[in-house]
Formats: structure tokens, sequence, C-alpha cells
């Protein structure tokens, strides 16, 4: 089994580069396929997500290149053929299919997607949606066939500003007849990243990364090029680490004002850092005042971020309340770090941690992405040895994490045990 060693309690100083955003990304490939001409995405992270959509385009009859962070996609030949169960289990966004070929076929097969068990994440809020836009649902144990033969334009209002339903509403409405209203839309940066590629090819979207979408459907999108933004997630959780172990280490490459409420937080906590548009330097810091923590949609504080947080917040001076309000089961990280030394009880969806506490590294488990980006951090900081089985969770999102850290002077590697 693969696992992941660190030999913790080392300083951590020089650069980290934020690679491209895991939430953009699974998006702006399936958005692609739109367009019979090539799209060309730049700043691709090379994770198993991305291999994973890749896999997928090829299956549907498309062309894929991939190379130094340009990935460029053909959809010339692509069908809509049926997407098997064992692709679209291996990641949420498989769901992003379903807008896409919508939006270019007008039928879709595609089965129930997977990703983190972090709570039942139904996606009742995609499914209603289409059927305002004139697509007949058939769903037969894990399998939907979604079907239409007049996609057309509705107003939408979504009971919970979703991020997956937003996407693929506009994804399926830009090549819609008429127009497409959605109200109460998810603002994540993610959300424009994904209008933008979809506007470069032709669409006709306003207002994507405010609460309300236009998207006025046009006859036929065609090739274009985008940058993948950079990862907020991945920037925050480089961030936490350099709270904790930095000492003159800059995560560059970002967009800091994508992790406003993360700057805040840290600066409440009074950790010592200096900013720039694109990148945080963080110097030594010894103490940390408790803060509390409530998970919200952008741009309040993200629940991705969450779990990485639950690792600070053990270093703090006192008691820090945390509250996640998006998923219901977001909590298999609270079990390990209470192993390696964490004072923290936690029932359900909030958790009162309590420091500081010294952490020393033993055996743990990453229960999902998120859950294995905070052992990580537990690990850098414990003194002694951590090792992470689980690790698979870990490479579907992070870029090179453990190149990337020994770079700047961590003792981590990839073991076989
Ligand atoms: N929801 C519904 N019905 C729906 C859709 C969503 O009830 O039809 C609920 C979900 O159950 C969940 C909440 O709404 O409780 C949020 O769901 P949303 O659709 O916003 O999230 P998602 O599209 O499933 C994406 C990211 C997540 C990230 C969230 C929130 C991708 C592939 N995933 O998930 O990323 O947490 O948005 O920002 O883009 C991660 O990267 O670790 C991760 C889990």
């Amino acid at each position: 089994m693969k696992k992941i060693k660190i030999v913790g309690n080392n300083k951590l100083s020089g650069e980290i580069s934020v690679s491209g955003a895991k939430n953009s990304i699974v998006a702006l490939i399936p958005a692609a396929i739109l367009t019979k001409e090539t799209v060309k995405i730049y700043n691709t992270p090379n994770i198993t997500d991305t291999e994973n959509l890749r896999a997928i385009i090829e299956l549907l009859g498309g062309k894929i290149e991939f190379g130094e962070g340009l990935l460029k996609i053909d959809s010339k030949k692509i069908k809509p053929v049926a997407i098997p169960e064992e692709l679209s289990i291996k990641l949420r966004a498989s769901y992003y299919f379903m807008g896409a070929l919508l939006g270019r076929f007008h039928h879709v097969e595609i089965y129930s997607p997977g990703g983190c068990k972090i709570g039942s994440r139904p996606i009742n809020l995609h499914l209603k949606a289409f059927k305002k836009m004139g697509v007949t649902v058939l769903k037969e144990k894990n399998k939907f066939i979604l079907d239409t033969d007049d996609l057309h334009g509705a107003n939408i209002y979504l009971d919970i500003a979703s991020v997956g339903a937003t996407i693929n509403i506009m994804l399926a409405a830009a090549l819609a007849n008429g127009m497409t209203v959605i109200e109460n839309a998810a603002k994540e940066p993610e959300i424009t990243n994904i209008a933008s590629l979809l506007n470069n090819m032709g669409a006709r979207i306003s207002g994507a990364g405010t609460e309300k979408i236009t998207i006025i459907g046009v006859k036929k999108l065609h090739g274009a090029v985008i940058e993948t933004i950079p990862d907020r997630i991945e920037a925050g959780t480089f961030m936490m680490i350099g709270a904790l172990i930095g000492n003159e280490f800059t995560v560059k490459n970002m967009i800091t004002q994508h992790v406003d409420t993360l700057i805040s937080k840290l600066r409440d906590m009074g950790v010592k850092f200096t900013m720039t548009s694109d990148s945080v330097t963080f110097h030594e810091t010894r103490e940390y005042n408790p803060v509390d923590i409530k998970t919200l949609t952008y741009p309040g504080f993200p629940t991705d971020l969450g779990q990485p947080m639950a690792v600070l917040l053990t270093q703090a001076r006192g008691t820090s309340k945390f509250i996640e309000t998006i998923y219901e089961s977001r909590s298999g990280h609270f079990p390990e770090l209470i192993k390696m030394g964490a004072d923290i009880e936690f029932d359900k969806m909030k958790a009162t941690i309590t420091g500081p506490t010294r952490l020393v590294g033993c055996e743990v488990e990453a229960t999902d992405l998120r859950a294995g980006a905070a052992l990580i951090i537990a690990g850098l900081l414990a003194s002694g040895i951590t090792k992470i089985s689980n690790i698979e969770y870990i490479l579907r999102g992070y870029e090179d994490i453990v190149l990337k850290l020994r770079d700047v002077g961590a003792d981590i590697d990839i073991i076989e045990e």
C-alpha cells in the first residue's frame, strides 16, 4: 500500500507555487466538448481527477494532448455514448458531462458521480433545473438517461447556491434556445473561470460571480483558449503550513483576494505574514490566538479549508469553536488528529478545539481529500514520524504535493508498505 511518510517538526522556507484549480479544471474539461473545434486550457494541474476526465473524453471519441500544463481537447468526433459507472464513479465532476452532452447532443447516459464521502451530496437541483429546460430525466438504479428534443432556457431559482448545479446549468444553457436566468447562483471564483471559457467560445453569459447569472443561448460555440485560475484551496493549505512552520516561506502564483476570509482569520490569530496581490510570505509565529470558524459558500470561509484549518486551531492558546454548514460528514480528520494528540471534541458538524497541544506522529488514515491535506499539515508540524494511508484521495486534488513540499525543506516521501 502506498503511504505518505513525514518526519515532522522542520521549519520550511523558500517558495511554493500554487497549481491550477482542481474545482475549475474539472468543469473546464467537460465544457470543452460543447464545440467541435479545439479548446486549449493552460495551467492544467496534473492530478488524478484531470486524468479521469481525460479518460471520459477519450471514451466519448475526443482527442487529448497534454504536456507542460497545456491541455488541448479536440471534440470533433465526440458522440454521446454511455459513460460507464467505473468512470463516472471515479470523481464528483463526472456529472458535468450531463450539462455538456445535453448542450451538444440533447442526450446523455451516465451513472451517478463519485467523489469524497463527506455527506449525502444529492444532485436533485441539477436534475430539477434540467427538467425546467425541457429535459426528460430517467433514472434506472444508478444510471441516468437524460433526453430532450427541445432544450430551452428557463428561470431557475436554486434552493442552495450549489457550485455543481450552477455550472451544470450554464453548460446546458449555453446552447439552449432562449434565455436562462439562475437566481441564487453560486459565486465561487471557479464559476467565473468556467463562464469565461464559455464566453471565449462564443457563449453569452453575464453575471457570473454574482447571485444572478443570465445566459442567452447561442446556436454554436467555437474553439477557444483559457487559463485555469490558481487553486485557492491548495493556496490556503500551503498558507496553513506557512502559518505553522514557515520561516520566510512564500506561497506564490495565487490570487490573494480569493482567500480573503482565511487572511482575515490568520490576522485575528496573530500570524505574522506580508502579502502582495499574488503571494503571501510567512515569518515565524510563536503564539496563536483562538478564533471561531463557520464554513459558508463563497465569499465565506470555504468548507474545503475547514479541515486544514482545524490543525492550525490545535496550536492556538485557548478554545476555538468550529461549525461546518455545507457537508454533514466532513469530520474524518478529527479522530486522526486526536490520535496525534489534539484536544478536540466534536459532534456531527460542530467541534471545539483547545490548544496549544503538542502533536506526535503516528499511523493515520486520510478519509477524504481535505482530511488528507489536514493530516499532511499535522504530520509536518508533529514531532516524530507520521504515516498517512489512503493517499489516493490526496493525489486526486494536489499536484506534486510531495515534491513541492520537499523543495521547501520538508522531510516527506511516498513509500510502499
Ligand atoms: N446540494 C443539494 N442538491 C444539489 C446540489 C447540492 O442538496 O443538487 C447540496 C450538497 O449536498 C452540499 C451542498 O449543496 O451539501 C454543496 O454542494 P455544491 O453543489 O455546492 O458542491 P459540489 O458541486 O458537490 C463543489 C466542489 C467541492 C466543494 C463545493 C463547495 C467540485 C468537483 N467539488 O462540490 O469540492 O466543497 O463545491 O465549494 O467542484 C473538495 O474540493 O474537497 C470538494 C469537496
